[in-house]
């Protein structure tokens, strides 16, 4: 099956005002070769928060439907055009845009590049209500993500799917939040493609 997971990254958040130059955040973070290109970055700040939600988007995009998969940034490898991402013997094709002070990456297996977007929270709006109406603004209305109880996983829930009248959809979704914007991305029709055009799947 074809996966997909993204990230979105607020490059103004306070909070990440000073990260870049920690070098213990980066050392905990980044691969060898990663940390290598980040010392010669002309902007450290975009390189490193580029190969974060790179690393982000990747893991949803991997852990959704196998066994618990400990979060380890560093064995997520970035490559240096940010074009793609490795974990392991998989490889998944990467896109990372930057408009202004958002950043967001997504990461997925098969040819076809998944529908995203990213989009400002309203106010007063939630951030995961953001990132659902983002969705509906692309997938139609009637549609609502569900994600069932997981016990064990990180927030008690598993990844988002997504249902039209209470149907699930042929659709697999990533989501994320963060600082002022929202983001999703979506492959539609995951379960029609045959699996020769997914690199990512093995022979039986
Ligand atoms: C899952 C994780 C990558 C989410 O990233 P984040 O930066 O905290 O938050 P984001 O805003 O980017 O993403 C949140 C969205 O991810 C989605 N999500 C949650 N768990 C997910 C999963 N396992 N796979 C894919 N998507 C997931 C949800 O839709 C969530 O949005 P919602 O709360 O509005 O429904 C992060 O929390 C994480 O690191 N988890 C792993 C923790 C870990 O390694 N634990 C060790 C024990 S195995």
């Amino acid at each position: 099956m074809r996966r997909v997971g993204d990230d979105v990254v607020d490059l103004d958040d306070p909070a990440i005002a000073t990260t870049h130059v920690n070098e213990r955040f980066v050392a905990r973070v980044c691969a060898e070769p990663e940390r290598e290109a980040l010392a010669s970055a002309p902007d450290r700040k975009l390189r490193l928060w580029s190969l974060f939600a790179a690393k982000e988007a990747a893991y949803k995009a991997i852990a959704r439907g196998g066994p618990p998969l400990p979060f380890a940034h560093r064995r997520f490898v970035v490559a240096d055009g940010l074009t793609s991402v490795g974990h392991g013997e998989v490889e998944l094709s990467l896109c990372v845009t930057i408009d202004g002070a958002c950043v967001h990456a997504v990461a997925w297996s098969g040819r076809a590049p998944p529908l995203a977007r990213t989009g400002l929270l309203r106010s007063l709006e939630t951030p995961g209500a953001a990132a659902r109406r983002l969705l509906t603004s692309c997938l139609g209305d009637g549609i609502e993500v569900v994600r069932p109880p997981s016990p064990g996983s990180w927030d008690g829930y598993g990844p988002p799917a997504v249902e039209r009248d209470g149907a699930p959809l042929d659709v697999m979704v990533s989501l994320s939040h963060d600082g002022r914007f929202a983001s999703f991305a979506a492959l539609i029709g995951i379960m029609a493609l045959p699996a020769a055009s997914d690199p990512s799947s093995k022979p039986p």
